[in-house]
């Protein structure tokens, strides 16, 4: 998949040091040629011996070794490379290279290179959510930088929350992305997201719980994948990920709209949480307390575009609804399956109980011809990224 590719590989100086060993095995696995280089720091928590032995390839650790005339420059190094790759990415990496500092080997090959550059963020919780790391990440990804991770769990420094690296295997297909390659690569993939708000009148409207984070990873999982991606949107409480066509809608209708302009598509995945119902007469004036009484809302249903979909004439190849229930969640999404006319259903419970609505996790079952599924309790990130690898796998016939 990586076949005559070159990778710069700048190993920053965090724990998950550890994990860009196995990055490097699995990138060679795949044909690339990795050129490593270890920061000071990261050569705190991993040899020099054990980079340069498994990457079969001579380490680069400082910049004035590279201005001799007998090696290669620095500038060199930097653009001989498909892409430069940033694993772990520390939050003063991160810093430094949305200031353009240049005071050691890798901030320098940083700033010197013409190639894309793909950084896999790790660091504590808070370093992550502190404000100077989320604006160095703006920062960075109007640089154009391309961001995978971190993902969501346990870390080594015992919080729990967004900061670890994302996996070795993500990163890969990470990579394998931004060289144009991946399984989904060429194909074109749908996905909804988010609430829709119903108006009542022009500052009033109807709207659920959903945060939008379940289609938003999923979108970005496809993309990591190579799909190109078309992400149709409700007002979520999330941003969009990068690198995907974002469409912003606020009713069911202009869901549906939006949706039928983005056809044909290989596949369209329909995690929006959709409002059945909206008001039939919305007031073009906001409605006053008065005499008359309490207002009395009057319904009309909503279209449904899953359903719609999966019987249109340019009916994608592999059509995913979401059922989101509170009870007999197998049977009621059984049913939903064959009543909306689609391939599979991503079942999960809703109850307040299980913090799934708005939440970082999710459990969910997936239902197909085949029957029901139980998958364990996982982040968002990693349900996304393991439905985006089945839906790879139905779509090229490859099985995971
Ligand atoms: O019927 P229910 O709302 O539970 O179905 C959920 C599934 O149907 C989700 O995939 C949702 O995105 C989709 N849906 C839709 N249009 C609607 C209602 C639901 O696409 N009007």
């Amino acid at each position: 998949m990586l076949d005559e590719k070159r990778i710069l590989l700048i190993i920053g100086g965090g724990i998950a040091a550890y994990k860009t060993l196995e990055l490097i095995r699995l990138l060679r696995g795949a044909g690339a040629e990795v050129v490593p280089v270890l920061t000071r720091a990261g050569a705190q928590f991993v040899t020099p011996l054990s980079v340069a032995a498994l990457a079969g390839h001579p380490l680069h650790q400082d910049l004035f070794d590279l201005t001799t005339e007998a090696e290669m420059g620095h500038i060199e190094l930097s653009r001989a490379a498909d892409l430069v790759v940033v694993a772990p990415c520390t939050a003063d990496l991160m810093a430094k290279m949305a200031g353009g500092h240049a005071d050691d080997l890798a901030s320098t090959l940083l700033m010197a290179t013409d190639k894309r550059v793909l950084i896999a963020p790790a660091m504590n919780v808070r370093m992550w959510e502190h404000p100077a790391t989320q604006r160095n990440l703006a920062q960075l990804r109007t640089d154009g930088v391309l961001v995978t991770g971190p993902a969501h769990g346990d870390m080594a420094c015992g919080e729990h929350g967004p900061g670890r690296m994302a996996e070795p295997g993500a990163i890969v297909a990470a990579i394998g992305a931004a060289l144009g390659g991946g399984p989904l690569a060429g194909r074109h993939v749908l996905v909804t997201s988010g609430p829709t708000h119903e108006p009542i009148d022009p500052v009033r409207y109807i709207a659920n719980r959903s945060s939008g984070a379940q289609g938003t990873a999923l979108a970005a999982a496809l993309r990591d994948l190579g799909a190109r991606v078309s992400f149709v949107t409700g007002p979520a409480s999330v941003p969009p990920p990068q690198g995907v066509t974002v469409v912003r809608i606020e009713t069911a209708r202009q869901m549906l709209e939006a949706v039928e302009a983005a056809l044909p598509a290989d596949a369209a995945v329909f995690a929006a949480a959709v409002a059945d119902w909206r008001v039939t007469h919305e007031a073009t004036q906001k409605m006053k307390k008065g005499a008359a009484g309490l207002p009395v809302l009057e319904f009309a249903e909503n279209p449904d575009i899953l359903a719609t979909v999966s019987r249109h004439a340019q009916r994608p190849a592999l059509v995913v609804g979401f059922a989101a229930e509170t009870e007999n969640v197998i049977a009621h999404a059984t049913a939903k399956r064959a009543r909306k006319g689609c391939d599979w259903i991503v079942a999960n419970d809703v109850s307040p109980a299980t913090g799934i609505m708005g939440g970082a996790e999710n459990a969910v079952h997936l239902i197909t011809a085949e029957g029901a599924e139980d998958w364990p309790r996982l982040p968002k990130p990693q349900v996304a990224a393991r439905l985006a690898a089945r839906i790879a796998a139905h779509l090229t016939g490859h099985t995971e």
